[in-house]
């Protein structure tokens, strides 16, 4: 039988006041073992610090109408009970189990706390039926697999030209009719997912693979962008626009929440990505084609992927010719540019075998 090991937390007048103060929760420490004292509407509550989810520290977050609001991903937890409460909406979709609580006792206008008296603690689901983003990637047997990944924002139901993203499909239908391959197209514009939120910003731990949004939110669509990557594909061709001297809006947008990817090589040594090939195809109406090409380049090659010889195929008419209703009839018409980026391809999937080898 476990012995009772009660400590005096401090005078209850005392400890309500300063924690009235300090938005209701405070932060103890017993050797090293961190707790989090907690005070609502007349009764106090303490619960092991970590979170349910990845151990975020409770004490830093918030009390909201008796719950604990996690800082790093907003799970809210009961500040009595430590149960996870489902009455919000994205993030606490799936059931968040129960964070270990603590006996308190009031004695003589003293507060206690029983240090052995810590319940069990419930873990939970949170990987919304996605756990299997969270596999080993092992490439499966089978021809090269080549995504084509078109970044252009557009409103898909008026869809409008793209030079960019006609040159990359141009080169995929290419691909699939005279290379031994299997493609396949996304484009950012169609998927709905949500902007990184910085939780890397509040700990490197907040940042998770697979990402704490896909996770947290079953409307996220990252996942088949994360899907393809880490997973599917083996050479990957992504197509831009040049928008202001810069590749475009989503192609940035998907950047940021490729984070919990590439911090797994800081974090845990641990690559996702390996023995890939990215090629890219980037076009403007004016120029800064080596400006976009070095970012897209740096950053593809920051997350695990080679580069082939000559990695980009680019079109600009340049600053002074500037002309969007020629630019898009030169470039749909434009042989050469078509013949550039299937030979792009093509030399990005001859990599991509030589790396499997
Ligand atoms: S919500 Fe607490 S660590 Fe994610």
């Amino acid at each position: 039988m476990i012995t009772q090991d009660w400590k005096l937390l401090g005078q209850v007048e005392e400890l309500k006041r300063e924690l009235e103060s300090k938005g209701g929760l405070k932060e103890l420490e017993f050797n090293g073992r961190k707790i989090v004292l907690s005070y609502y509407e007349g009764e106090f509550g303490a619960l092991n610090n970590k979170c349910n989810h990845m151990g975020g520290p409770l004490a830093k977050g918030k009390l909201k109408k008796g719950c604990i609001e996690c800082p790093w991903h907003y799970w809210q937890f009961d500040h009595k009970t430590g149960v996870a409460l489902n009455e919000s909406t994205e993030p606490l979709s799936s059931h968040g189990g129960t964070v270990p609580n603590l006996p308190l006792k009031i004695e003589n206008g003293s507060l206690f706390i029983d240090l052995n008296g810590e319940s069990e603690r419930v873990r939970a689901n949170y990987n919304q039926g996605r756990t299997n983003l969270s596999r080993q990637p092992n490439r499966e047997p089978g021809k090269i697999r080549v995504l084509g990944l078109s970044t252009t924002a557009m409103d898909r139901e008026h869809p409008r030209f793209s030079t960019s993203e006609t040159l990359l499909k141009s080169a995929l239908e290419r691909a699939q009719q005279s290379l031994d391959v299997e493609t396949k197209f996304l484009a950012l514009s169609e998927l709905n997912f949500r902007h990184c939120e910085g939780f890397y910003s509040k700990s490197e731990k907040a940042c998770t693979w697979p990402c704490s949004i896909t996770k947290m939110d079953p409307k996220d669509e990252m996942h088949l962008v994360y899907e393809a990557f880490v997973h599917w594909a083996d050479v990957v061709i992504v197509s831009t626009p040049i928008r202001w001297g810069n590749a475009s809006s989503l192609y940035y947008k998907m950047a940021e929440r490729l984070n919990s990817v590439q911090n797994q090589i800081t974090l845990k040594d641990r690559v996702l990505i390996k023995n890939k090939v990215a090629g890219f195809i980037i076009t403007g109406g004016q120029d800064n084609i080596q400006s976009v090409a070095g970012q897209l380049m740096n950053f593809f090659g920051e997350l695990g992927f080679h580069a082939p010889a000559f990695p980009y195929v680019a079109h600009s008419l340049g600053w002074s010719s500037e002309d969007m209703e020629r630019n898009m009839e030169y470039v749909s018409e434009s042989e050469y540019l078509k013949n550039n980026c299937f030979e792009l391809l093509a030399r990005s999937v001859e990599l991509s075998k030589r790396l499997i080898q």
